[in-house]
């Protein structure tokens, strides 16, 4: 028998976040649990202890203002003080127009999506560097894979995070750990509850996405798309020349 897997989850209320701690729930894993609203935490753990989890363990937290320095070794101990998989989920799609007019709106996806989530990925992958082993599992976005304007901002935080996340990527590999980006497109979730239209085609449930983010702690490439296709879509996209492109409304 294997032993159970230890996973860290930082932003665990996340719709995707929690699909996919559902499918580690299921294999028995041990799983710590971070986000900022303590009652629906409680409830999340509860809930995966019953679908099979061997220990999951609520931590309340702010992530964007929080010191990694100070509460990762924490959210680490009832692990064992070792991990196996680190997800990064929590983010914010933030409102353009009024970050477009106030800069502190603008701020504050900046240092959630950006700022507060690189600091988080370079503490992890000193704890992964130091175990020589385990994997960090970042969500971005296809937004990240080319700037429009109706959601360049967000799409920036998550094209910086992605650089990062691929230099992690390339720093871990010589001692046996990942850093792994994936990239999904429209996953129907409360970030995404205000766009009309929201099931079609292109959309996703949290539960078709997270089978991909749980495969991606285990191996594979270092960036996935999610679902699948957005990978030639989103060539396609990226190739469409600007004078073209700026004639869109996407
Ligand atoms: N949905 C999509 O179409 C889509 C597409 C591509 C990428 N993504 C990315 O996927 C990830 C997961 O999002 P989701 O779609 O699952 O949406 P979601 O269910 O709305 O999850 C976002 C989570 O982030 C948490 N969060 C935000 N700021 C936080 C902070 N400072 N500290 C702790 N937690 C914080 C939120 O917690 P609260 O409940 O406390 O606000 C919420 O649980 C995000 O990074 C998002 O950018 C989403």
């Amino acid at each position: 028998m294997t032993n159970p897997r230890r996973v860290l989850v930082l932003g665990a209320l996340s719709a995707m976040a929690v699909a996919t701690a559902r499918l580690y729930a299921a294999e028995g894993a041990r799983l710590v649990l971070a986000g900022r609203d303590a009652a629906a935490l409680e409830t999340l753990a509860a809930d995966l202890r019953a679908r099979g989890a061997l220990s999951a363990e609520a931590v309340t937290a702010d992530l964007a203002t929080t010191s990694p320095d100070a509460l990762l070794p924490a959210l680490l101990v009832p692990l064992g003080g070792a991990v196996d998989a680190v997800y990064l989920a929590y983010g914010v799609l933030g409102d353009l127009g009024l970050a477009e007019r106030d800069l502190t709106v603008a701020a504050q996806v900046i240092d959630t999506n950006y700022r507060s989530a690189a600091l988080w990925c370079l503490a992890v992958a000193a704890v992964l560097e130091r175990q020589r082993a385990g994997s960090l599992v970042v969500i971005g976005s296809v937004a990240g894979d080319r700037g429009r304007k109706s959601n360049y901002l967000y799409g920036s935080t998550k094209a910086g995070l992605g650089v990062l996340v691929q230099g992690l990527a390339h720093r871990l590999a010589k001692v046996g750990a990942r850093a792994v980006l994936v990239k999904p497109g429209f996953v129907d979730t409360p970030m995404t509850e205000h766009i009309k239209g929201r099931r079609g085609p292109l959309w996703a449930t949290p539960e078709q996405v997270a089978p991909t983010l749980r495969k991606a702690a285990d191996g594979g490439g270092t960036v996935v798309y999610a679902p699948w296709f957005w990978r030639p879509v989103m060539a396609l996209i990226r190739a469409v020349p600007s004078p073209i492109f700026h004639r869109t409304n996407l």
